[in-house]
């Protein structure tokens, strides 16, 4: 079969003949229909990332079929039982196993899950990586409930996106940060009650200006922008944070964390358990996830390069 294997560091998965993979206990075959890209699969071949083996299938999220059914994947692999945090087994589809920029996959079972009914298999293959994401930090560490004022920065990041749109269905209020104009307009599009530039070092004093404060954020940067999150917080803010594409966070001030009364809470992926929840909390609210572009399978590099540009809203998505 062909599929998209990392053979070199700072060069993009090149597409090869490669062997059929062959079936493990309790595995099923699917033919992949859609694929998406994530900022991890960037990451991995820019060497940023940890563990990384060459000659392997990127690719994390996918939408296939097997037999006559439709499943969504859930690319987070051996979780574990416990709710709070991922065993030391857990993996990612896509590195160190086979990914899904690929013809087919053998996966286990247990990670498929039904398309949702009002989703087409491009708008599923969107969701998995960045949409459980987005539903833990929201969701089951930043303990979001309906009415909060919530802030999510680098609305045109895939995981920031998902976060919006849940936070909208859940009731919430809510306000993005942008390096870009146009990506605060669609954001207002979509339901956002407000944006701001984070590039203008005065941001979060217009923010102060106009809402008071926040009561939940969603963040995948942190880097030297993080203390203006800080700033925005009201008494008991929760700020969640996925990733950190800025870099390390300098300069924090405990006084403000503590007297406030903030949590600050680390997450990454999601439970078997949470996978579950958010495919049937997007059925349920009949949430469509945006799509930036969709690249035939055998442009898969051209993806990276949208994505490497930042100039996409939304996901990058590969018709197989
Ligand atoms: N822990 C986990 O489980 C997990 C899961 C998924 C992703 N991540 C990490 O989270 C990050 C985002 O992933 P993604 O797939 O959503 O990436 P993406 O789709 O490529 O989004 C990147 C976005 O980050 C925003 N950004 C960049 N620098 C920023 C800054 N200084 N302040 C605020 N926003 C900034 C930009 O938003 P604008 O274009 O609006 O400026 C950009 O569009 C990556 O570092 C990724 O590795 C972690």
């Amino acid at each position: 079969m062909k599929a998209f294997v990392l053979n070199e560091l700072y060069k993009y998965p090149e597409l090869q003949s490669t062997t059929f993979p062959t079936l493990g206990d309790d595995e099923v075959y699917i033919k992949i229909n859609a694929s998406s890209i994530n900022h991890r699969d960037l990451w991995i071949v820019k060497g940023m990332y940890p563990g990384i083996i060459l000659n392997t299938i990127l690719g994390s999220d996918a939408c296939g079929v097997s037999g006559e059914n439709t499943f969504v994947i859930n690319p987070g692999l051996f979780w574990g039982d416990n709710p709070h945090c991922q065993s030391s087994a857990f993996q990612v589809l896509g590195m160190p196993s086979p990914g899904t920029f690929a013809e087919h996959i053998a996966i286990n079972q247990k990670y498929l899950y039904a398309c949702p009914a009002h989703l087409t298999e491009i708008e599923a293959a969107a969701i998995p990586l960045a949409g459980i994401t987005a539903y833990r930090a929201l969701f089951k560490r930043a303990l979001v409930k309906k009415e909060d004022k919530v802030l999510i920065s680098g609305i045109g990041g895939g995981v920031a996106l998902f976060a919006m749109q849940f936070a909208i269905a859940a009731g919430c209020e809510v306000i993005v940060t942008s390096s870009s104009d146009y990506k605060i307009a669609e954001a207002i599009d979509l339901g956002a009650h407000a944006g701001y530039l984070y590039t203008n070092p005065d941001w979060y004093k217009e923010l102060i200006h106009d809402f008071g404060g926040v009561d939940v954020i969603i963040d995948g940067a942190c880097g030297q922008g993080f203390n203006n999150l800080v700033k925005t917080c009201n008494p008991g803010a929760r700020i969640s944070f996925y990733g950190g594409s800025a870099g390390k966070i300098d300069g924090l001030n405990p006084q403000t964390i503590f007297w406030k009364q903030i949590t600050i809470a680390g997450s990454t992926m999601g439970s078997d358990q949470d996978f579950a929840e958010m495919i049937d909390f997007i059925s349920e609210h009949q949430i469509k996830p945006v799509i930036d572009s969709i690249f035939p399978f055998d442009q898969i590099t051209e993806g990276f390069k949208r994505m490497e540009s930042s100039l996409q809203f939304g996901k990058i998505v590969f018709q197989h």
